[in-house]
């Protein structure tokens, strides 16, 4: 984590503050560090006690979900308790403030729980869907989850087809949502402010959104504790949680 003179973080926010409010229209880049303070383990955190052995890239793949869907039901049934149980934090709670007192505020975010939503936030583009959401793997019939199934310990059939059901999450080597790809980069390329928050920007193509929007003239603030391969382009990196940096940076808004 990158330490800084307070006086320098007051004036980094200050000149972030000022570039969010002269903004008129604002994109919202969000990753897994938004929900950490949530208790949402990140995704590239070390995975905690029974999936540490576990890649998640792994189990978060066709090829992972064939191998043994019982194994990667279990690890998102778990993580759907872990979110069900998460509240949102500050820092999603400002998010909403921002998009609520902004014109034109789009956010458009990696993670797969509910928390912008719980938090206020509306419209949600969610690059790589949803975790609450199920679908047939085979036919794609789409599925709400019975309580029963959350402990179970593999996957529902499909009443129509007898494929196996699995989580409405994109799973490494598959294609994103047309229309949530199609409204995040419409907006990247409209936009003249551009947040990136939370992401280590190193997961393709939603890494390429604030790529987009800085080639078109927008300008980018970073908000993550650590540098990131974005942070070299951002004209603000706020080095700190989300969870104190966006309250702090709303409160400055009045
Ligand atoms: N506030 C802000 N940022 C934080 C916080 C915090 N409190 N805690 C951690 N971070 C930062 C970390 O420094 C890291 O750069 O959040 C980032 C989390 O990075 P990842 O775990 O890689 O998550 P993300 O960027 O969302 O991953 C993108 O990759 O594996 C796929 O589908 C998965 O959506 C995920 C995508």
């Amino acid at each position: 984590m990158i330490q800084l003179e307070p006086h320098t973080m007051a004036k980094r926010l200050a000149i972030a503050t000022e570039l969010v409010r002269s903004a008129q229209r604002i994109v919202c880049l969000t990753g897994a560090g938004v929900s950490a303070e949530s208790g949402v383990a990140t995704f590239r955190d070390a995975q905690s006690g029974l999936w540490a052995r576990f890649d998640p890239a792994q189990l978060a793949s066709q090829a992972g979900f064939a191998a043994d869907p019982g194994l990667v039901w279990q690890w998102y049934m778990q993580r759907l308790q872990g979110v069900a149980h998460a509240a949102p934090n500050p820092g999603h709670v400002a998010l909403a403030h921002l998009q609520a007192r902004s014109a034109d505020f789009v956010l458009v975010t990696q993670n797969v729980d509910d928390l912008h939503e719980r938090a206020g936030s509306l419209k949600v583009i969610h690059l790589h869907g949803q975790i609450s959401q199920f679908h047939c793997n085979d036919c794609g019939l789409r599925y709400s989850l019975a309580e029963a199934d959350r402990s179970a310990v593999f996957p529902p059939t499909c009443g129509k087809c007898g494929g196996l059901i699995r989580p409405s999450v994109i799973w490494f080597g598959e294609a994103l949502p047309e229309s949530a790809l199609d409204a995040a980069w419409h907006a990247a390329g409209r936009c003249d402010l551009f947040l990136c928050i939370g992401t280590s920007g190193v997961v393709y193509p939603a890494a390429q959104l604030p790529q987009i929007a800085r080639r078109q003239g927008a300008r980018l603030i970073e908000i993550n504790p650590d540098e990131t391969p974005l942070s070299p382009t951002a004209e603000i990196h706020l080095p700190g949680p989300s969870g104190v940096i966006l309250p702090q940076l709303v409160a400055q808004l009045g």
